[in-house]
C-alpha cells in the first residue's frame, strides 16, 4: 500500500500531467544567470494603491468576527456600480454577486456547485489557463478541450461541438482576453455562447480578470449579452489593480445560482476577510490607479511588442493582457526554446504547459520593472535568430 493512501486519483492524475514550474525547469540547466528576469507568472507585483492601503489599515482595527459567504454590502454595491459604468449593465448587488477570495478559488469551487447527474462534461479551451479543468475533475467531470489556433484568432469554434456534448455539459469556460494569447473575444462570440448555453442549458463561464488590461479598445464582458441567463462571470482586482497578494474577486450569476453558490461557499468557510472586502470597495470605485497600471503595462508590453516586430517573429496579444505570446523558432520546441531563454537570462512559460495545444510557443509576461522588461526584450528577440 501507498504510505500516503487513501488519496484522491485525481492527485495522481495531476501528477502524471505535464506541468511545470520555473523552480523544475532551472533544474535542467547547470547555470541559470543571477540576473534573472522572471517574466514567468502574470503576477504584477505591483505595490498597492494608497486609497486601498489607507481603507485596510482604519478597517485593522475593526472587530474580528466571521465574515460571511454573502460579503459585506458595500463590496456587492461598488462592484455593481462598477459593471453598471464599465460596461453599461444592470446587476443587483442582493442577488446577483458573490466576493470571492481571488476567483481562482472561485473558478475551481464553482464546478463543485454545477457538476453532476447527467451534466458531467466540463470544456474548456486549449491552450488555456488550467484551474477549470484541473478543478472539473476534482468534482468528478469530463474535461472536453475545444482548440484554440492562430488559424482561428484563438477563438473556439463553438459550432463545431457536437449538440450531444453540449447537452451532456455542464459549463463552458472561456476566458477573454486570453492568458496565455492575448486574443480579444468580439461580442458576437460570447452572444454565441450564451446563445448556446440557453438552447442547451449549461452554464457559460466566463473567466474574465483581463478585460480592464487592454491596450487600444476596452474589451466585452460576457454579461453585456442580449440574455444572461444562463451566464456566470468571474472577475479580479489581481490585474485590474495589481492586488494578487489580496485574494479579491466577485463573480456575478443569476439570482438562482448565485442563492446555490452562497450555500455551497458557507459550507467551506469561502469568505475574503472583512478588512479585504473593505479596501476592494476603494479599489472597485477608484479608476485613477487602474488607469496609471495600465499605462505601466503598456509601457512594459511596448518593448517587446518592437523588440519582436522589429525581427519579424510571429506572436499574438497586441491588443489586451498582461501577455506577449510568441511562436517558437522551427529547430526547437516550446520547452526547447524557454530553456534557451533560461540560460540567456529571461524565464518564460513553456507554451506546452497551458496544454498541449500550446506546443511549438512561449508565454511571456511583461511584469518586470522598466529596466529589466527593456533587457528581457533585446535578449529575447536575439534568440529567434
Ligand atoms: C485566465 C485567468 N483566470 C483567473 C486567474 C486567477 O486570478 P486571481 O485568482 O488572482 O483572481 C488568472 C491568474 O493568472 C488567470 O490568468
Amino acid at each position: 500500500m501507498n504510505e500516503v493512501e487513501p488519496l484522491n486519483p485525481v492527485l495522481s492524475e495531476l501528477q502524471n500531467a505535464a506541468f511545470g514550474s520555473l523552480g523544475d525547469f532551472k533544474t535542467r540547466l547547470a547555470h541559470v544567470p543571477e540576473d534573472l528576469v522572471d517574466l514567468s507568472v502574470g503576477d504584477p507585483a505591483a505595490l498597492p494603491p494608497e486609497p486601498i492601503t489607507a481603507e485596510i489599515a482604519e478597517r485593522l482595527a475593526d472587530r474580528s468576527t466571521y465574515p460571511l459567504a454573502v460579503g459585506v454590502p458595500e463590496l456587492r454595491e461598488a462592484v455593481a456600480a462598477w459593471y453598471a459604468a464599465r460596461f453599461g449593465v444592470e446587476i443587483d448587488p442582493d442577488t446577483e454577486i458573490v466576493p470571492t477570495v481571488g476567483s481562482k478559488e472561485a473558478i475551481a469551487h464553482f464546478q463543485h456547485v454545477v457538476c453532476g447527474g447527467d451534466r458531467d462534461a466540463v470544456v474548456v479551451t486549449e491552450p488555456g489557463y488550467n484551474t477549470p479543468a484541473r478543478s472539473a475533475r476534482f468534482a468528478g467531470a469530463d474535461v472536453v478541450t475545444v482548440p484554440l489556433s492562430p488559424g482561428n484568432g484563438w477563438l473556439p469554434d463553438l459550432d463545431a461541438v457536437p449538440a450531444a456534448l453540449w447537452t451532456k455539459t455542464a459549463v463552458l469556460w472561456l476566458n477573454y482576453p486570453n492568458n496565455p494569447t492575448g486574443a480579444v473575444a468580439p461580442l458576437e462570440l460570447l452572444e454565441h455562447a450564451a446563445t448556446l448555453a440557453v438552447r442547451h442549458g449549461f452554464w457559460l463561464a466566463a473567466d474574465e480578470p483581463y478585460t480592464e488590461i487592454w491596450y487600444d479598445a476596452p474589451p466585452a464582458s460576457a454579461l453585456e449579452v442580449a440574455d444572461r441567463s444562463r451566464v456566470v462571470a468571474f472577475t479580479s482586482l489581481s490585474k485590474r489593480s495589481g492586488l494578487t497578494g489580496f485574494r479579491s474577486g466577485a463573480l456575478v450569476a443569476p439570482a438562482g445560482l448565485v442563492r446555490a453558490i452562497r450555500l455551497f461557499r458557507a459550507n467551506y468557510g469561502l469568505a475574503p476577510t472583512h478588512f479585504v472586502q473593505h479596501g476592494a470597495v476603494a479599489a472597485w470605485r477608484d479608476e485613477e490607479h487602474v488607469a496609471a497600471m495600465r499605462d505601466v503595462y503598456r509601457r512594459r508590453h511596448d518593448l517587446f511588442v518592437e523588440a519582436l516586430d522589429s525581427r519579424g517573429i510571429e506572436f499574438w496579444g497586441r491588443h489586451a493582457t498582461l501577455y506577449v505570446w510568441a511562436r517558437v523558432p522551427s529547430d526547437t520546441d516550446s520547452e526547447g526554446f524557454a530553456l534557451r531563454c533560461l540560460e540567456a537570462g529571461v524565464a518564460v512559460t513553456p507554451g506546452n504547459w497551458f496544454g498541449q495545444g500550446g506546443e511549438g510557443f512561449v508565454r511571456i509576461a511583461c511584469v518586470a520593472s522598466d529596466a529589466e522588461c527593456e533587457r528581457a526584450a533585446q535578449i529575447l528577440a536575439g534568440l529567434w535568430l
